[in-house]
């Protein structure tokens, strides 16, 4: 049965309902039937009857869970539905909140009337390994090699220091190194030397030269480690990013930066992944029943609040939460944060979508100094706007300093690139636009000029921190960002690169570690100061000269 049928079918069920209720009613008899009347009416209202938000409905394609969003609310008004005290003109409010989540082609319902009981969320019961977090001490096992085995040309006298001091003494100096002519392979052509004043190789002879001339480091202070958190007990694995998964807020994240600390990794960024409940779209339905003498009038109001991702500047949201756990475990944590709509919209955007689909940037602007500022009151230490709207940056700054938050640093994402490298994030996060793509305000792959735009723009603006995204893609960027401001210079290296490198080790096509940590030397040498990257953990275990896994 196709979609459009079985909605078709619901539909009538729904209207005869209403018939039926209506007669009832008129025999006299107050039954709960008001549930289907509002229900029902609600429902076609919403689909059918009101102009105004047609608009909005008309993204959505009929689905059986479409008629559901008008069923499944019949529970929640059977204790109001009983008062049959009829004289004179009474008037029962019956108010539901019912939260809706509209997702193009998909309507679901959670079954709440209560926007904080959603988000208060059963105790855990699963507390594995809880001894392992009570440990917050880190233990940072920096490695340094001196040299590495191989590459002895020069054979040792064997002899021990004091002998050799003996042997000196005694006027017996060791003899200079032989001239060293190791054999060449037969064949090789005997050409005379070529007259070289400069040979760079000389300056890569031996292990000791190579490191002494090394012009970049990676330590685990330039990396900041992504997570995904979501709101459930488990750690969910994210299919695309093997080793990534959604991380329950109270148990896996907790122990994930236990982790990550103790091989100095002491950055992270937080990404949630919002249930489709709370994203945009939210249904007020407010029902009335007057009692006019004695026949009762339902009168159902639905009130749609387009609220474009109210969730994202609530306070006691998942990442707000998540926040005040973190800093209260590990206080000395630096934590930076997503400013952005897409997690919380349920079209995927980063900022408010106009009924024709243009993204609207004023409006998210001031939606995003909410989530900002909300951010930092929970303890975030470094906002970072993603969403790439204009004049996010001061206004930003403006909205934070009003609010006392003069510390808290703007990470920017000054030059983020409309990038097909995100695929695997949005899969984790459930993010992806439902139509359209973020072209119009993520910038063009193939431009390099205009991130000098948006550097000055975001330098002006009081940036602390200028990002580039994807990293390794748009290494030219970041080196043009390096050589055009004097500010700290990050760059994200995305879902996309990370998943390719992992795709390549396990398909054993390259060595993943090998080409992780290099990756990330690169990233580094373009100039950036920072690297995001869902390495960091693994990245810093080699670096402590701990096996990566
Ligand atoms: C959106 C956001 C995205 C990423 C970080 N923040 C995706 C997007 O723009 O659609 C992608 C990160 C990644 O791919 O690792 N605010």
């Amino acid at each position: 049965m196709t979609h459009a049928k079985v909605l078709r079918w619901l539909r009538t069920v729904v209207v005869a309902l209403y018939i039926f209720c209506l007669l009832s009613q008129w025999e006299g008899r107050v039954i709960s039937a008001w549930l289907p009347i509002i229900c029902g009416s609600s429902f076609l209202l919403s689909e059918y009857l009101h102009p105004t938000y047609r608009p909005i409905f008309s993204r959505l394609s009929p689905s059986p869970s479409n008629a559901a969003a008008a069923l499944v609310h019949l529970p929640l008004c059977l204790p109001h539905a009983s008062d049959n005290n009829t004289s004179g003109i009474r008037l029962i409010n019956l108010v539901m909140v019912t939260m809706t989540s509209v997702t193009l082609g998909d309507v679901r319902v959670v079954r709440s009337v209560d926007v904080q009981s959603y988000v208060g969320l059963k105790p855990s019961t699963a507390r594995k390994s809880v001894s392992l977090l009570r440990r917050t001490e880190t233990r940072p096992l920096m490695v340094v090699r001196a040299s590495k085995e191989g590459d002895i040309s020069v054979k040792s006298s064997g002899l021990s220091i004091e002998e050799s001091e003996a042997a000196a003494v005694a006027g017996n100096f060791p003899d200079p190194p032989p001239p060293w002519r190791p054999s060449a392979p037969k064949g090789t052509p005997n050409v005379k030397p070529l007259p070289l004043t400069r040979r760079p190789r000389r300056n890569r002879k031996s292990p000791t030269l190579r490191d002494a001339f090394q012009e970049t480091n990676l330590s685990a202070s330039n990396l900041v480690l992504p997570l995904f958190i979501h709101e459930g007990e488990e750690d969910v694995p994210i299919g695309a990013m093997p080793g990534c998964y959604r991380l329950g807020w109270r148990h896996g994240l907790l122990e994930e930066v236990y982790k990550a600390r103790d091989v100095g990794v002491n950055s992270i960024v937080l990404f949630p992944k919002i249930p489709d409940a709370l994203k945009v779209c939210m249904f007020i339905q407010v029902s009335t029943i007057f009692f006019i003498f004695k026949y009762e009038v339902c009168c159902t109001f639905l009130f749609i609040q387009s609220q474009a991702g109210d969730e994202a500047f609530n306070d006691n949201g998942l990442v707000p939460r998540a926040i005040r756990l973190l800093k209260d475990k590990y206080p000395d944590i630096v934590i930076y944060t997503d400013v952005a709509l897409d997690p919380y919209s349920s079209d995927g955007h980063d900022g408010i979508v106009r009924e024709d689909g243009v993204i609207m940037n004023d409006e998210t602007v001031h939606q995003l100094c909410k989530q900002a500022v909300s951010q930092a009151r929970a303890g975030a230490d470094v906002v970072s706007p993603s969403d790439m709207m204009d004049g996010r940056v001061s206004a930003i700054r403006a909205a934070l300093d009003a609010e006392g938050f003069q510390e808290v640093s703007i990470m920017s994402y000054t030059a983020k690139y409309a990038s097909s490298f995100y695929g695997p994030f949005r899969e984790a996060l459930d993010s992806n636009p439902r139509f359209g793509d973020k072209k119009t305000y993520q910038m063009n792959p193939a431009n390099y000029r205009e991130a000098l735009v948006e550097t000055e723009a975001d330098e002006v603006e009081g940036a602390d921190i200028l990002l580039v995204k994807p990293a390794m893609p748009y290494l030219d960027v970041v080196r043009l960002l390096r050589d055009n401001s004097a500010l700290p210079i990050a760059a994200y290296q995305v879902s996309g690169e990370y998943s390719m490198i992992k795709a390549g080790g396990a398909l054993k096509m390259v060595d993943e570690e090998k080409v992780m940590m290099e990756s990330l030397l690169c990233i580094r040498r373009a100039g950036a100061d920072i690297i995001l990257t869902y390495f960091a953990r693994q990245a810093a275990s080699v670096l402590c000269g701990m096996k990566s896994k």
